[in-house]
This record gives structure tokens, C-alpha cells and sequence, in this order.
């Protein structure tokens, strides 16, 4: 299983990178949180586009904003591993076009109490699902244990197509045992709360074989 570190419980930007660009973690998972689709507001532009120049790692950017394509124009010089929105939004299909159109791979975030059948009609189209396991608008939260099941079943509705299931929120070294059939896990506060970055992710590749 992959491991993708969100920094969002971070205070100092800077330090969060450089700290995280010094693991092994398979990406950066960046939270751009817009204030109006969750009631938090996380980075601006600028540090957006300070984090994508600063990191060496792969970024795996989700997005919970009402308008990505505002972020799509801003971005359309920096290099995105996964440009993640709402499944939630209105839409969808043009939106995904959009981030197809920038060469970014597309990925269809899934808040806990959304029907997984609102997905059906975009799996030919997206390359990863971000299930998440907690309400999305702050880090630090605990995991939903019905996302469990939920993968299973998301897992069941791709059948073979070659889509990426990943899962955010509330993951540590207990709660990653419950979702061995994901592809990626989104790390936040279990890591980004002690000193030393590499020694977590080692327990939760260890806790993941
Ligand atoms: C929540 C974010 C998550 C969060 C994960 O809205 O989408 O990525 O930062 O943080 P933890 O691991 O602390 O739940
Ligand atoms: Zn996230």
C-alpha cells in the first residue's frame, strides 16, 4: 500500500515540506480546503503553488472547494499527480473533462454519507477514488469504521478497471489494518504529530504487509 502524507495539521509550511521531502512517503497529499464546500479554510494560491514547487515528492491534491476550475486556471503551469474534487459537486463530468485537459490524472473524492452509486456514471472516466473516512474539513478527526465495508463495495462497483481506491482520514497504526484492500492511504496527524516523520510511515508499512 502506498502511503500519501497530508501536512495539513501542520503549522509551519516550510518546515512540513522540508520534513516531508527528508521520508520515503509515496506522496504529499494536499487538503485545499475553500471555506464554503467545508467551513474551514486550509492554503491560498501562493502556498498551493509554494508546496508543488518545494516538495520532491509526487502531489496528490484534493480539493474540497466549490469551484476547481478556479484552482485548475491558477495551477495549469505546476505539475499534479492527482487533481481530486467532490463527487458531491455539480458538473462532474465537465469538471473531469477539465482536469483531463491539463494532463492531470482525475480523481473523485466521496464523503462518508454519500451514496457510492453517485460514482457509477464517471468510473470509465477517473483514475482514482478518495474514500473518505471522516467528515472532510479538518485533520485529527477519528475513522468511520463503516468505511470498511464501503471499500469493499466501491472495490465491487470498479470491477477491472484500473482505478485507484485511496482513503482519508483518521488513519494510524490500528485503523490501517482494516483497509488492506485500498491502494493508498492518506496519513495526516499520526504522523505529522510526532518527531519523527519516517519512523511512522515504517510502522504503518509494517502494519500493512
Ligand atoms: C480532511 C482531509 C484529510 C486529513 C487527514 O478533510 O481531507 O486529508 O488531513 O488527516 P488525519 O490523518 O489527521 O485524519
Ligand atoms: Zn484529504
Amino acid at each position: 500500500m502506498k502511503i500519501s502524507l497530508s501536512i495539513l495539521s501542520c503549522n509551519s509550511i516550510e518546515e512540513a515540506i522540508n520534513k516531508v521531502n527528508n521520508t520515503n512517503t509515496d506522496y504529499l497529499h494536499l487538503d485545499v480546503m475553500d471555506g464554503m464546500f467545508v467551513p474551514n479554510t486550509s492554503y491560498n494560491i501562493e502556498e498551493i503553488k509554494y508546496i508543488i514547487s518545494n516538495s520532491n515528492k509526487k502531489i496528490d491534491a484534493h480539493f474540497m472547494v466549490n469551484d476547481p476550475i478556479k484552482y485548475l486556471n491558477e495551477l495549469n503551469e505546476y505539475n499534479l499527480e492527482y487533481f481530486t474534487f467532490h463527487v458531491e459537486l455539480d458538473n462532474v463530468k465537465y469538471l473531469i473533462n477539465k482536469i483531463k485537459e491539463n494532463n492531470y490524472k482525475v480523481g473523485l473524492s466521496i464523503k462518508p454519507n454519500t451514496d457510492i452509486n453517485v460514482l457509477k456514471e464517471y468510473l470509465d472516466d477517473i483514475d482514482l477514488i478518495l474514500v473518505m473516512s471522516v467528515e472532510p474539513g479538518m485533520g485529527g478527526q477519528t475513522f468511520i469504521n463503516s468505511t470498511v465495508d464501503r471499500i469493499s463495495e466501491i472495490k465491487n462497483l470498479i470491477g477491472n478497471r484500473n482505478i485507484k481506491i485511496a482513503v482519508d482520514g483518521g488513519i494510524n497504526n490500528n485503523t490501517i489494518k482494516l483497509i488492506n484492500n485500498a491502494d493508498i492511504a492518506v496519513v495526516g496527524s499520526y504522523i505529522t504529530n510526532s518527531t519523527n516523520y519516517q519512523e511512522k510511515i515504517d510502522i504503518l508499512r509494517s502494519n500493512n504487509e
